[in-house]
């Protein structure tokens, strides 16, 4: 029986859902009449140019969110803050990992981003044209994606930690024109060159019109003369007036590609007000914030927790956020510490990968600074370990801070199960309870609700607001995906289990997708790069239980006919998949072996392999919240299915 920690009295008093029976509350009323709820959030929190005429149109599984609608995101992490009392409140604070401080205060952002929408509007790109955006924890990256979302042109950040190859397919696959980078970036103490990639992937991408490069490091940069400019040159010739475009409810806002059960990436695609809205409403809900508070998510912008948590969210709300460029352990382990300390940090947002690396390096990392100002913490991207938890809680939270386990995924735009703070009585490993407006149910192969305890595919029976609307250029992919196993309700690819209390316990994917450090990868995609090696014949790949990184890349490998050295080619293809897809793909393990196993169709059961890496490692105490010989199981049902 694991311990309950109720909301602290202190926060609850203040807390913008202060009771359960607040919470309760709130649920009823989204249950009874989600319609009216989500259009009186909508209203609350978000500035429209033109009013909806339908709060919902559902067409299963494609939904539309504040028919007729007019606003523009842009508008309302910017302009609304503006003409308050906001306007010389420090939106972005931002520290470069070689220690370097910028200030960006709303004003200013506001002013960065026109100017930046110009160079793109000069350049001839307007609403619905796609770009790339391949750039570092700068701030040029926040601007970059308003000046899009100002002007309606449809962006995909593509996280700096993918190859050339992976962000060629996915330049190839959005038929995108514009490519947005830097020269470099900063990780642990050393260049990372960004453009080196660019020129890499874009000449066999024949839509890329332009190549927009912004001086981060200043290190020796070709730079092909009608294809790239300068970010500064372009710059310096832009206006400061540039109003953003009132644009439809459902204008396609971004594209994030993540990883499926296939080898091709899914390009997920976002709306506009639907997503702005829910987006925004979490922020009270589940952060609690206010105006007086400095938030600070440690994640990074190329995935989804970036971009709804460090750039749309919190500036939506009006926060002061801090944003920082490189490495937890650069200078030394105590970097994050030294961060809170020096901004005051009220409110933290990270992952349970770098909690446990920080476990490992010891307590007097922290301990070594004033963690004082923290109120409140958050965790994100997979499921998070009790022993983990109360570390958080007692090392960095000093038992004072409540701490919000969030559960959601690329595809729901927003945080879906969570506690809220000055509400929920929490249990460690937990996500507990869905916010108002969904409704999540946890059922066995037939669809069938499970009952307590018992373990089974976790489902959402309605649509809301900040849902993906369809995969770009593949809606069949999206309803096959998703829709199609329980008929009528989201099928998320995780199994759950809910207690007597109602708390559910998100246990792990069920899918042939991976979480390693809380970045998504789909077996597949290893496995296709592991076989376009010439040395390899079959490839299986599965997610071993990791200490630190919750899951490690494992790969079955057999071998094409030859004289192999083990070794060598073991260090060799990890390497390999470092290139195909990117260093945070690199697998931990290759296993040579004669033959893999095959159902009678010849599929690879990876779900024995699982078991085989599963059973035979001993991982602290990730192996009992990962529960993988339930996930196992389940997966098992759905191999035969
Ligand atoms: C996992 C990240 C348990 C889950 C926002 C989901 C979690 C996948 C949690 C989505 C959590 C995320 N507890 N598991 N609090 N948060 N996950 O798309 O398996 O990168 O399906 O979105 O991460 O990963 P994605």
């Amino acid at each position: 029986m694991s311990n309950v920690y109720p909301p602290p009295e202190e926060f609850a008093k203040k807390a913008h859902v202060p009771s359960m029976d607040a919470y309760r509350e709130l649920y009823r009323r989204a249950e009874q009449n989600p319609e009216a709820f989500w259009a009186e959030v909508a209203e609350r929190e978000i500035h429209w140019f033109e009013k909806w005429s339908k709060v919902l149109e559902w067409d299963a599984p494609f939904a539309k969110w504040f028919v007729g609608a007019k606003t523009n995101i842009s508008y309302n992490c910017l302009d609304r803050h503006i003409t308050t009392h906001r306007k010389n409140k420090v939106a972005i604070l931002w520290e470069g990992e070689p220690g370097e401080q910028r200030a960006l205060t709303y004003l200013e952002l506001h002013r960065l981003v026109c100017r930046f929408a110009n160079v793109l509007q000069s350049r001839g790109y307007k609403a619905g044209d796609r770009a790339i955006i391949y750039m570092p924890m700068i701030p040029e990256l926040p601007i970059a994606m308003l000046a899009c979302t100002r002007l309606g042109i449809i962006h995909s950040v593509v996280f700096g930690g993918f190859s050339a190859e992976a962000l060629k397919a996915r330049i190839q696959d959005l038929g995108a024109t514009v490519v947005i980078t830097a020269d470099g970036s900063y990780r642990r103490g050393k260049e990372v060159k960004l453009k080196a990639a660019v020129d890499e992937a874009v000449p066999e991408c024949p839509t890329i019109q332009d190549v927009i490069v912004y001086q981060r490091t200043g290190s020796d940069t070709p730079m092909q003369i009608g294809r790239d400019h300068w970010w500064h040159e372009l710059d310096a010739n832009a206006t400061e007036d540039c109003p953003a475009l009132p644009l439809d409810s459902e204008h396609p806002m971004f594209v994030l590609y993540t990883s499926g059960t296939t080898g091709k990436p899914k390009g997920i695609l976002h709306t506009t007000g639907g997503y702005i809205t829910q987006v925004t409403a979490g922020m009270k809900w589940i952060f609690d914030l206010r105006d007086e508070d400095t938030y600070w998510c440690s994640a990074d912008i190329g995935w989804i927790t970036g971009h709804s948590y460090i750039v749309y969210g919190p500036l939506s709300a009006g926060t002061t956020s801090v944003m920082y460029e490189g490495s937890l352990d650069f200078p030394q382990f105590d970097r994050w510490w030294r961060i809170v300390e020096k901004y005051r940090v009220n409110v933290m947002y990270t992952s349970p990968t770098a909690i446990r690396a920080l476990i490992r390096q010891g307590e007097h990392w922290p301990n070594a600074h004033d963690l004082s100002s923290l109120r409140l913490l958050g965790s994100v991207g997979e499921p998070i370990n009790p022993a983990a938890w109360e570390w958080y809680h007692t090392v960095i939270g000093k038992s004072r801070c409540p701490i919000v386990d969030t559960w959601w995924q690329t595809e729901n735009g927003s945080i879906l199960i969570t506690p809220l703070p000055g509400a929920t009585p929490l249990k460690p490993g937990s996500a507990t309870f869905p916010i108002p407006g969904i409704i999540p149910d946890i059922v066995d192969f037939n669809g069938n609700p499970v009952g307590p305890d018992r373990e089974g595919y976790l489902i959402m029976r309605r649509p809301w607001p900040s849902m993906a609307r369809t995969i770009w250029g593949d809606p069949e992919r999206f309803k096959e995906q998703y829709w199609n196993k329980f008929p009528g309700s989201y099928f998320t690819g995780d199994a759950a289990r809910r207690d007597a209390d109602g708390y559910f316990w998100v246990l792990g994917r069920v899918d042939d997708v991976m979480n390693v450090s809380g970045h998504r990868l789909s077996t597949m995609e290893v496995e296709s790069a592991l076989v376009r090696h010439p040395a390899v014949a079959e490839a299986a790949v599965v997610g071993k239980p990791h200490e630190i990184t919750g899951q490690a890349v494992c790969c079955f490998v057999t071998l094409k006919r030859g004289e192999w050295n083990h070794d060598e080619l073991g260090k060799e293809l990890r390497q390999w998949v470092a290139k195909e897809i990117g260093g945070f793909a690199r697998p931990e393990e290759i296993r040579f072996s004669d033959a893999l196993p095959k159902t009678r169709s010849g599929k690879i059961m990876r779900r024995l392999l699982r078991e085989i890496v599963t059973t035979n490692t001993v991982a602290g105490d990730v192996t009992t919240l990962e529960d993988m010989s339930v996930v196992t199981r389940l997966a098992a049902q759905q191999d035969e299915d």
